[in-house]
């Protein structure tokens, strides 16, 4: 875990470096992405190189590499002398280094960090977390992946001290997103409701493959925002990262979601969403 992948060298933590003049380091001027393994065998690769070169075309970097069969390698490498079978890969790329300008200096190459680290143990939410509502303070570009994270920093902590596990951030009375999860309700007419994939939130590679799920799966699912009204009176509710996978939200400021329970189309939907993930595995 402590061997690090650092601009074309694999080395260990606290002997690779950035320069203080990454672009990265002095404006956010870069893009992330988050991604699971499992025994060794890398997840939804093809939907998170996606987002990611969409991300990269956002701020208008150039993609270093020149086929994502060679990140991958690397990917595979790091999962190897790192040793771990399960966890995630953390992958940033930045527009490069160079003294501290605005504009976006010519002819730079992108500094690329990549590192593995463990998964936590997240049993307890399986049950189902607790989520309060906060304004959405985020630019207008929450698609792209970028690493500028403040405003969701400072909900995550607001969560954090306020006892939540989460903030649903709302627009105009509409929940957008968590600050580090997508969010779903199912409707009392059994409609799965999420906000659409466009510029007011990330497209979540789990929220992807919730929505091929529950199409497949012949269930209903509106990608159209809901608003505070009818999360109150929704039948279930869950949300999706990476990192969580599917959790149920059983309780949302003080009102209780579903009595408190975690509902039965979010435990099919969570029950066919590892299906999903093992037949990658398998394959
Ligand atoms: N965050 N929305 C936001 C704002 C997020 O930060 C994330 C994930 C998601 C879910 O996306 P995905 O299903 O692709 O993980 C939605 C990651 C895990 C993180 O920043 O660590």
């Amino acid at each position: 875990m402590h061997i690090y992948y650092v601009n074309g060298h694999f080395c260990h933590k606290d002997s690779s470096f950035v320069s203080v003049e990454d672009r990265g380091f002095n404006f956010s001027d870069g893009v992330y992405e988050v991604i699971s393994f499992h025994n060794s065998k890398i997840v939804n690769l093809d939907k998170h190189f996606k987002r990611l070169q969409r991300s990269l075309n956002g701020l208008k970097i150039s993609n270093p590499f020149n086929n994502f069969k060679s990140l991958e390698l690397i990917f595979k490498r790091l999962i190897k002398i790192n040793k771990i079978f399960d966890g995630f890969i953390y992958l940033q790329i930045t527009r490069g280094t160079s003294a501290r300008n605005h504009q976006f200096p010519s002819s730079i190459s992108p500094n690329i960090v990549i590192f593995c680290f463990l998964k936590k143990d997240i049993k307890k939410l399986l049950n189902g977390v607790t989520v309060g509502l906060s304004d959405d303070l985020r630019w207008k570009r929450c698609d792209i992946k970028s690493i500028s994270l403040l405003p969701n920093l400072l909900e995550k902590q607001k969560a954090v001290e306020q006892g939540f596990y989460e903030i649903w951030q709302t627009t105009d009375n509409y929940i957008t997103e968590g600050s580090t999860s997508n969010a779903f309700i199912v409707t009392r007419d059994n409609i799965i409701k999420t906000h659409p994939s466009n510029n007011f939130i990330l497209g979540g590679v789990t929220r992807d493959c919730v929505i091929e799920i529950v199409k497949k799966n012949n269930l209903n699912l509106e990608e159209n925002a809901f608003t505070i009204d009818e999360l109150k009176i929704c039948k279930e509710a869950f949300l999706s990262s990476t990192t969580a996978g599917i959790i149920p939200v059983t309780k949302v400021n003080d009102f209780k979601i579903a009595n408190g329970k975690k509902g039965n189309l979010t435990i099919k939907i969570s029950k066919l969403y590892h299906q999903y993930i093992d037949e990658q595995l398998n394959e």
